[in-house]
């Protein structure tokens, strides 16, 4: 059977952040379409597993490579390991998060916030979009958030590699455009994932299956999208109701009280 998913975007995708969360998710959603699987992470033992599942539930293949990829270099380490595979589309999702006031976390892990939520994910598209181009088809998806569309105080760094990341894959869609290369940013809000373990559930955090499927159905149609009415709502009143100020002032005043860690002062690791 015809299968146009494959069609356009090979049968080899990479995902890198595959180990949790919205990874794993991203990884069953395209295995169910048929395609075989290169899982990256640092925690080689929960990849391994994900690969046997998948392997025996979708009857794909599956290659698993341990990455820390904020390291330097980490591309040559990957690149190398997965030389004779055909990769099609890049699943651009590892990420992390440093909360609270701006001295919280310490200079280290925001540096490796930084790699990892930015540097990375620009090598990759780099790297991966040049053989799309080349051969004329491919997809690239990034994981962004809805912070990314104005300053969020009290989640101010990480806000802004989101912002990063938005403006880099809508400005690849235009440019990939015409290359026959997709390119979207998937801008979930709180989803249930190892970032958010602890968090109340309700309905601000919403099941990662329905986040990635966004994401997957929307590739090739729009340059970024918003999964879910309340976070579509809370972008839409942010960005056209509020002015730039007025979305930073009650974008802080509201992680102030709903943030745990907004309201501790004492520097973190
Ligand atoms: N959950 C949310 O509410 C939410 C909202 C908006 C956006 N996002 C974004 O969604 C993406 C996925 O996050 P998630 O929510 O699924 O969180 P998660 O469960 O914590 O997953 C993060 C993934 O990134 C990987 N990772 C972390 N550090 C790494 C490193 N140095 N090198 C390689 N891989 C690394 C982790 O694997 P290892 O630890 O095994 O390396 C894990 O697989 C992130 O980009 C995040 O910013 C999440």
């Amino acid at each position: 059977m015809k299968n146009d998913f494959i069609e356009k975007y090979g049968t080899w995708a990479l995902i890198t952040g595959a180990s949790s969360g919205l990874g794993v998710e991203f990884a069953h959603q395209l295995a169910a379409k048929g395609l075989n699987l290169i899982l990256v992470a640092r925690r080689k033992h929960l990849l391994d597993e994900l690969a046997l599942q998948l392997v025996e539930k979708y009857k794909i293949q599956c290659q698993v490579v341990e990455a820390d990829l904020t390291l330097d270099n980490f591309q040559h380490t990957l690149m190398n390991a997965i030389a004779d595979i055909d990769v099609g589309l890049l699943v651009n999702n590892a990420g992390m998060n440093c909360e609270g006031q701006f001295y919280r976390g310490s200079l280290d892990r925001n540096l490796q916030m930084l790699e990892l939520n930015t540097r990375a994910p620009y090598i990759l598209a780099y790297e991966f979009g040049k053989k799309f181009i080349e051969r004329g088809r491919g997809g690239i998806i990034f994981t962004s958030s809805i912070s990314a569309f104005n300053a969020h105080p009290f989640l101010s760094h990480y806000a802004a590699t989101k912002a990063y990341i938005l403006s880099l894959a809508e400005s690849m869609n235009y440019e990939f455009k015409e290359k026959n290369v997709d390119v979207i940013a998937l801008c979930p809000g709180m989803t249930k994932s190892e970032m958010t373990k602890g968090m109340k559930d309700g309905p601000l955090l919403m099941e990662a299956a329905p986040v990635v499927k966004t994401a997957i159905d929307n590739l090739g149609k729009t340059a970024y999208v918003i999964p879910g009415f309340i976070n579509k709502t809370q972008v839409f009143f942010n960005s056209r109701i509020l002015n730039r100020s007025g979305a930073t002032h009650f974008t802080g005043a509201l992680l102030k009280k709903v943030l745990p860690a907004a309201n501790k002062k004492k520097p973190s690791k």
